[in-house]
């Protein structure tokens, strides 16, 4: 047991209080961010005249020398340090001598451990950023490749209207982007540096809290120290953002295994996005998607849990707040591999246009565009309306199409209908001259499509 405190106590710790309380187990994943830390803080007290020139000099080399060691696993983080913040100046200590010993000043594990972690999750924000941008590649390669793709679109899961792949895809298209926008925007919010908040009240010593917030990439220092300390809405803002984009993977892979079903054969995902079953030799699964479903919860999990940790919790710091990390990171690994597997399933998965094709036709996707052509020549809509969805019975009796009556047929309903009902309510028609913006329509579709790019093209999170 090596902690950083220990004067005022006449007793040991209990082993099993100090296993209790021990964060070392799992924060040693921020030991890089700890070290960044440590090493602009350093500089900072240096600058300022509170350390010397060779005090900086020892601490600075010693830390990165306990990074590159942490790296190399020539050292090992060992759970008989606290935290990450004690093994590391304990480390220092045994290494440097004296000077370690001055590494904490003007500092607590407070605002130490309040910087770590948005530098975590800072980092964290742009690697899942540039995991979206992948995937968005990916979505809108399919869209240009499908803008003529014909498929039914669904209301309540019952056939709706004609759209095709790119229009459906389209619409992944803009769930992801808004994920990157409100990334781009919990990263704005947060780079702010809590660093100098000490353990609540700031300290007496001259820090530059401004200059440890530029070293460290942070726009500003953050204002109230009580808040500093205590706020982990950044944090729960990040969870906020992943549970959406696991919302979004989730609503699409349970579109895919509907769609990779027999009754459907809209997808076949690639046998290296599959699996098999032990005992029944003919199956092909879609583990990958289900998986992906499935982890959602755990993601949602962690929102609601940091939420629930987080109420009622007076200021400033409490060691509640140490139950931020283990939840918080599974959410980001569990996103960050989803979404590589997800976007791996996507690019190599193949879509039978010619089932899609075959299932728009039929089931009366082109009702509404009958009902449109009756109202084009004077009918009023109700009465159109009403007209079709006669004719629709007489198909269903008949087991036909709309298109497959006969004019003498259309026209027991309504003498409006002309030789040229045939035309359209054409697949080709009912999709292809829907340009309103946003439809699926091709001049509309090309549009997005050039804007998609152009999206594309601006790049990542800049801070
Ligand atoms: N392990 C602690 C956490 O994660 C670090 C801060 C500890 N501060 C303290 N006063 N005990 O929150």
């Amino acid at each position: 047991m090596a902690q950083l405190w220990g004067g005022r106590f006449t007793k040991a710790t209990d082993r099993q209080v100090y296993e209790f309380n021990a964060s070392i187990n799992f924060d040693k994943r921020l030991y890089k961010q700890d070290i960044r830390g440590s090493i602009a803080h350093v500089r900072m007290l240096s600058k300022q005249g509170i350390l010397t020139a060779r005090e900086e000099e020892l601490l600075l080399s010693g830390l990165m020398q306990i990074e590159n060691d942490i790296e190399h696993e020539t050292i090992r983080i060992t759970p008989e340090y606290e935290d990450i913040h004690s093994f590391v100046e304990a480390v220092l200590t045994q290494r440097i001598g004296e000077a370690g010993k001055k590494l904490h000043t003007g500092r607590s594990r407070n605002d130490q451990v309040a910087l770590d972690m948005r530098l975590y999750i800072r980092d964290e924000i742009i690697a899942v950023d540039s995991l979206l941008r992948t995937l968005l590649d990916v979505i809108l390669q399919i869209m240009k490749e499908n803008v003529h793709t014909y498929m039914p679109g669904f209301t309540h899961l019952q056939k709706a209207q004609p759209v095709t792949l790119a229009h459906h895809m389209g619409a992944y298209f803009e769930m992801f982007r808004r994920d990157r926008e409100r990334l781009a925007d919990a990263a704005r919010r947060m780079n702010y540096c809590p660093l100098g908040s000490g353990a609540l009240a700031g300290t007496t010593y001259p820090l530059d809290r401004a200059y440890t917030a530029s070293l460290l990439g942070f726009y500003a220092p953050t204002r109230n120290s009580m808040d500093s300390v205590s706020d982990r809405d950044y944090l729960i803002e990040f969870l906020s953002d992943l549970s959406m984009i696991m919302m979004h993977l989730s609503r699409s892979c349970e579109e895919i295994i509907t769609w990779n079903t027999n009754e459907y054969r809209f997808v076949e995902i690639d046998d290296s996005y599959s699996t098999g079953s032990s005992i029944m030799p003919q199956k092909k699964n879609p583990d990958i998607a289900e998986l992906v479903r499935g982890k959602t919860g755990r993601v949602y999990g962690a929102l609601m849990q940091l939420l629930t940790v987080m109420k009622s919790l007076p200021l400033a710091y409490n060691k509640d707040m140490q139950e931020d990390k283990e939840m918080a990171f599974d959410a980001v690994d569990t996103v960050r591999s989803c979404l590589v597997l997800y976007t791996g399933m996507l690019s190599t998965m193949g879509f039978r246009k010619d089932v899609m094709e075959a299932s728009a036709k039929n089931g009366f996707t082109n009702a509404t565009d009958a009902a449109d052509y009756l109202v084009n020549r004077g009918v009023p809509f109700r009465d159109a309306h009403s007209i079709v969805g006669r004719l629709v019975l007489t198909c269903i009796e008949k087991d036909c199409s709309l298109d497959e009556l006969t004019l003498e047929e259309l026209r027991r309903e309504s003498p409006v209908f002309g030789e040229d009902i045939y035309e359209a309510i054409s697949m080709k028609t009912c999709v292809e001259k829907r340009n309103t913006a946003g439809a699926p329509g091709p001049v509309a579709m090309e549009d997005e499509i050039r804007q998609a790019q152009e999206y594309l093209d601006r790049g990542g999170i800049s801070l």
